[in-house]
């Protein structure tokens, strides 16, 4: 193929400097690899860099969204509401309780749950008995929120929590893609009763698998602190002596130091990272915003996206080709891209568990139909860059 890149470009690829591999290098010459220290000292410039009084490291955001739920005492008989554009983790943890995930639509620019999908969702899926909230299809009582920030830009946390509120949910936000993430001021992370990060290998930042949850209840932060390793009352690296006590029936949800010590790293390169991004997705927006039909992702006034991914949208009655063409266009020329997210209700498993309607989530459908993330990350060189751009306007003029 003309003009075809040489090397494939991922749609991401994670950044590690020599000096993050050296300070991995040292724990693992150390003699203390698992947690410790370093996650220590993860946690607690984690906690600064985003103004967050307690920051609890675990080894995935799956993990840190089970753990926010279990503190909050959720079972078998309690429902969570999130969004239906998003990745399954954040629904999955719902069902490892037995709970049921009661979807919303989303907004149509940003793909968020918003106040508008939220409330229509309570109307439709429950019920309200004493101020409380109830599915009507499985009776239970709904118990929290789970908005997402897709992409990283962030939802409308003030009528989302106004929501909450009147109905006694907790506000847990996946932010997996939202590190760093600026809402009104304060950076996400600060917001809700719990937010959980994501350190995969392809997110803000990262260390290699692993996640974040901060919180401003100290009883709940002292929970997930013992059920992230098998409900141990005592973490392994100040344990004085042979003594410890099992408080609970926990997880082993720890995050390791070689996976700390890669984090540190990345925390003092995240401005740098997130400035990079910024400029990328400021290039594309520019150079695409005549493109008929394609519809671009934008800052916004109420605070400063994370640009974890850069999620285009493509109008088939508009646009020169659809997306699906688009996508094997790229690969033709050797240049990555992704789909965020295949809704909640298309996969098997939760249609068959929760007999979802499409009906039910027109942007969601619509989002699904025409949704495409272009490569994103902080290591793209400027002559990366230049192949997207003139890729995308190839195919799509
Ligand atoms: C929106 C969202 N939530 C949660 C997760 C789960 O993150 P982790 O892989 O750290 O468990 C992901 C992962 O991609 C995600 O995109």
């Amino acid at each position: 193929m003309r003009n075809a890149r040489k090397t494939f470009l991922p749609f991401a690829l994670p950044s590690i400097s020599e000096e993050a591999i050296d300070e991995v290098t040292q724990v693992l010459r150390s003699g203390w690899i698992t947690s410790g220290p370093k996650v220590k000292q993860f946690e607690q410039e984690f906690g600064k860099f985003i103004g967050a009084s307690q920051a609890i490291a675990v080894n995935s955001a799956t993990a840190g969204l089970h753990l926010a739920l279990e503190a909050i005492g959720f079972d078998q008989n309690s429902a969570a509401i999130t969004t239906s554009v998003t990745f399954t983790a954040t629904a999955e943890v719902v069902c490892y309780f037995g709970g049921e995930p009661i979807l919303t639509d989303v907004d149509p620019l940003y793909n968020n749950m918003d106040s508008r999908s939220l409330e229509l969702s309570i109307k439709k899926f429950c019920y309200k008995k004493n101020n409380k909230l109830y599915s009507k299809k499985t009776k239970k009582l709904v118990r929290a929120v789970i908005p997402v920030h897709i992409a990283g830009a962030t939802c409308d946390l003030e009528s989302i929590s106004a929501i909450a509120k009147k109905y006694g949910l907790y506000v847990i936000e996946d932010a997996a893609h939202a590190f760093p993430a600026i809402h009104k001021e304060q950076f996400i992370g600060t917001n809700g009763d719990f937010t959980v990060f994501s350190f995969y290998a392809t997110k803000g930042i990262t260390t290699g698998e692993g996640g974040m949850v901060t919180t401003p209840h100290s009883q709940f932060a002292d929970r997930i602190r013992r059920t992230r390793l098998h409900g141990i009352n005592k973490e392994s690296f100040d344990r004085p002596s042979w003594y410890y006590e099992v408080t609970d029936a926990g997880y082993k949800y720890n995050m390791t130091d070689i996976s700390a010590a890669l984090g540190l790293v990345q925390l003092k390169e995240a401005n740098g990272f997130w400035n990079r991004r910024r400029e990328i997705a400021n290039q594309y927006i520019q150079e695409f915003q005549n493109i008929p039909g394609l519809q671009l992702p934008s800052d916004f006034e109420w605070g400063s996206h994370s640009w974890h991914l850069f999620r285009i949208e493509l109008d088939p009655s508009l646009a020169k080709v659809g997306r699906d063409t688009l996508c094997v266009e790229l690969k033709d020329r050797n240049i990555g891209s992704s789909l965020h997210f295949i809704p909640i209700f298309e996969h098997s498993f939760y249609r068959k568990q929760f007999d979802y309607n499409r009906e039910d989530y027109p942007n969601a459908c619509k989002m699904y139909d025409r949704c495409l993330s272009l490569p994103l990350f902080a290591g793209m060189t400027n002559d990366d860059v230049s192949d997207v751009i003139r890729s995308v306007k190839e195919i799509l003029y």
